[in-house]
């Protein structure tokens, strides 16, 4: 299911000659994680973890690689890296939209600011829009609970929102960078 992003821009999974897992992480990844590890299944969160930190998601690509790294299975890799939302299974938009979903947020509002943001980008929560400009996901309690609804935009904080407020927010975030995708 999430192997592939389900937009309407058709992405398609991911293949290319470069291999995610290279020999510089694998090498690393034998020093250190391996031998701290009973099994090959337990070494599989740290190695999730090195390959995300180095391209920021895991593609099926990458997946594939580290089952055969660990000699575990494609389907181990993917329920346990599907399990953690610290996990990345689709490409992270250039912008990162983390709207505030817990009880104080809820309370005050959030459902309209969350529909108010899917209706602007056209995208559901968990989604990338075409342009590969914004990311939308709702997480757990921001810490803001007394500015209620609060929303993360990349690494600014905005708080007391209402949705036109942020819709405002997302007009003012610097413009996109070419070439990213
Ligand atoms: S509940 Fe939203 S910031 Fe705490």
């Amino acid at each position: 299911m999430a192997w592939i992003t389900k937009n309407s821009a058709g992405t398609k999974i991911e293949r290319r000659a470069t291999p995610y897992l290279d020999e510089p992480t694998k090498a690393r990844l034998r020093a250190d994680i391996l031998p701290r590890y009973e099994t090959r299944l337990g070494a599989l969160l740290p190695t999730l973890h090195a390959v995300q930190h180095q391209h920021g998601w895991l593609p099926p690509q990458a997946l594939l690689e580290i089952a055969e790294f660990l000699q575990i299975t494609p389907a181990e890799v993917y329920d346990t890296a599907s399990f953690y939302e610290e996990y990345w299974l689709k490409p992270k938009g250039e912008h990162l939209i983390a709207v505030c979903r817990s009880i104080a947020c809820e309370f005050c509002g959030q459902p309209q600011i969350t529909e108010a943001i899917k209706q602007r980008l056209g995208i559901d929560v968990g989604e990338t829009t075409p342009d590969g400009k914004w990311t939308l996901i709702e997480v757990e309690c921001l810490g803001s609970c007394g500015s209620a609804p609060a929303m993360l935009v990349d690494e600014t904080l905005h708080e007391w929102l209402t949705p036109a407020e942020a819709l405002k927010k997302l007009d003012q975030a610097p413009a996109a960078h070419h070439g990213h995708h």
